[in-house]
């Protein structure tokens, strides 16, 4: 076990990751645990902490566009076009990486995951490391990702080195991942900037297919295994428009998005809007379902999402946390 120092001061935090130790810090999706990307001692303490598998890869946190030129060996029109409007933003874009990218960062890829945070304190630590950070969110691998600090420390207590408090994430949901690997752009994970919003910039945008028989080997696109996200407690979806009933002899809890009439018999019920606003329901989402997992229930049951905008991200998260 190691302490871990929950801090407020970018400085602190910026001279420990140049140390070497790992450091969590909030971004504007999820907090993400920090590791000098230059560093590949400090990025297979990344792996070790989280128990995270080596095939799965981790997105590098730049502060600026000038930055970028240091982790990728071109940055094609389309995403100068993206970068342009979304960044900094929940947006990772997957492009040639430059050969001094550690291999341990990419998984052994040719693509490296970048995005510039929107962040206030993100930016200040990214500015002050002076190096690009790589960081997956800071939650042991598999499980709920953490939107605040004490989700850190929860989960990651005594296994890094720092947490840096921002406060609670406003987004709630990971980034959206797009690979321009190849002339046809590939979403390879739906995320905090919805789908729609990126085909208004760059036109269609395919969704990559992820294949269950494969979850114990790289992927096409890794990361998006089929069960990920997960409580320790059951869930069960139910469709939106579907009756949810307990099930008997069982204790059973609820998440809902919006005002929902089918409650009676619920232990614990989590409704993330009060209307069913989507923006709120994202930021809520991981807390709610960390809530309903520590409420001692045999079962949780969602409802999906609308399949619009965030939903789409949304009911993503909630199928992966189902997968049994
Ligand atoms: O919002 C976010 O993206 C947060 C914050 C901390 O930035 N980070 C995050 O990282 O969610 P992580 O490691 O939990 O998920 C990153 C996923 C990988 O599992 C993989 O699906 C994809 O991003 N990814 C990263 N680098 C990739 C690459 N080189 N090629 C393909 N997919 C990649
Ligand atoms: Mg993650």
């Amino acid at each position: 076990m190691r302490e871990t120092i929950l801090c407020e001061n970018t400085l602190i935090a910026a001279e420990m990751l140049r140390r070497g130790q790992l450091v969590a810090f909030p971004t504007e999706t999820v907090y993400g645990l920090g590791a000098d990307a230059t560093n590949s001692e400090s990025v297979a303490g990344i792996f070790e902490s989280k128990q995270r598998p080596a095939f799965d890869p981790l997105i590098i946190h730049v502060a600026d566009i000038a930055a970028v030129q240091q982790v990728v060996a071109n940055f094609p029109e389309m995403a100068q076009k993206l970068a342009a409007k979304f960044w900094p933003g929940p947006l990772t874009l997957v492009l040639p990486k430059l050969p001094h990218i550690s291999d341990l960062v990419t998984a052994g890829l040719p693509g490296v995951g970048l995005r510039i945070p929107n962040h206030p304190l993100a930016i200040e630590l990214l500015k002050a490391v002076g190096r690009p950070v790589a960081a997956p969110s800071a939650n042991p691998f598999g499980g709920v990702s953490p939107t605040t600090a004490r989700h850190v420390v929860d989960g990651l207590g005594g296994r890094i080195d720092g947490v840096l408090d921002g406060g609670p994430c406003d987004v709630g949901l990971e980034s959206t991942v797009v690979s321009l690997m190849t002339d046809q752009p590939m979403l390879l994970r739906p995320g905090g900037l919805p789908i729609e919003d990126i085909a208004a910039v760059i036109g269609t945008v395919q969704r990559a297919v992820s294949d269950a028989s494969r979850d114990n080997a790289a992927q096409p696109a890794p990361g998006m295994l089929s069960r990920h996200y997960a409580p320790a407690t059951m869930l069960r979806t139910i469709a939106q428009d579907d009756a949810a009933v307990p099930i008997t002899g069982k204790r059973c809890g609820l998440m809902t998005h919006g005002p929902y009439p089918c409650v009676q018999g619920f232990e614990q019920i989590e409704q993330l809007s009060g209307t069913g606003e989507l923006r709120t329901c994202a930021a809520n989402f991981f807390a709610a379902l960390r809530s309903l997992d520590s409420a001692n229930l045999d079962v949780i049951i969602a409802r999906s999402f609308p399949a619009t905008g965030l939903g789409i991200a949304l009911n993503d998260r909630l199928h992966r946390a189902a997968f049994a």
